[in-house]
């Protein structure tokens, strides 16, 4: 099994102490920072946008991973590109015109991803491979931190990291919601690239420890 990468949420952080609690993950062994944004639309609950990304970004260096719960993400690629955003997700559940918006974020010098809710057909992937670098697999129903991950969304990994492996390896399988460090095992197994964590890495008083377990290590 190859090394993952751990990529925190600050959807669970103390927002009265943003910047040292991103520095501190950084210390601690992150890899990417994950930065979730939520309208009110696609799902129930409201959370930050590019003016937190831009404040992140002047406090860490690693690369900030942008997670777009949202109805319009078009409207918001250019203000997080301009924000420091490295990577872009957009729903496939929300967007129309899926290559346009992909297209998009690649000019404006993002990664474009794609996120996939946990009931979300595979085959909505079919066409989308050759357009993006990652893949993000819901495994809670996005709008909530410190959720349990649906089991049946393990399988769903397992299947699409054997499609990945033969349409378009290069491409990224990030794994998101409800990740534990008892559930990491089974999702690098089934072949996780990169594991979001929000509550697993930000409720420990030891994030070092927490991020280490997270990628296998002790
Ligand atoms: C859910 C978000 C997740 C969430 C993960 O809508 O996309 O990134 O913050 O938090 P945990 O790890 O607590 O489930
Ligand atoms: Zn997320």
């Amino acid at each position: 099994v190859k090394p993952v990468k751990v990529a925190p949420s600050l959807l669970a952080a103390d927002f009265t102490r943003l910047g040292e609690e991103v520095q501190e993950v950084e210390r601690a062994g992150a890899d990417l920072l994950h930065f979730d944004v939520m309208d009110g639309v696609f799902v129930p609950n409201l959370s930050f946008g590019p003016v937190v990304c831009q404040a992140v970004r002047r406090v860490s260096a690693l690369p900030l991973d942008v997670h777009l719960m949202v109805t319009k993400p078009e409207v918001l690629i250019e203000p997080f590109a301009k924000a420091g955003a490295h990577r872009l997700s957009v729903h496939v559940e929300a967007v129309t015109h899926l290559h346009r918006v992909l297209a998009q974020i690649r000019e404006a010098g993002m990664v474009p991803g794609v996120a996939l809710n946990p009931l979300t057909p595979l085959a909505s992937l079919d066409e989308v491979w050759p357009f993006v670098g990652f893949i993000l697999l819901m495994t809670v129903n996005p709008g909530f931190g410190g959720q349990s991950l649906i089991p049946e969304t393990v399988g769903k990994l397992g299947r699409l990291a054997r499609i990945r492996e033969q349409v378009a390896p290069h491409v990224e399988l990030v794994v998101d919601g409800g990740v534990t460090v008892d559930n990491a095992p089974a999702l690098r197994q089934a072949g996780a690239d990169v594991l979001v964590a929000g509550t697993a890495v930000f409720a420990e008083a030891d994030r070092q420890r927490a991020i280490s377990l997270l990628k296998g290590g002790s």
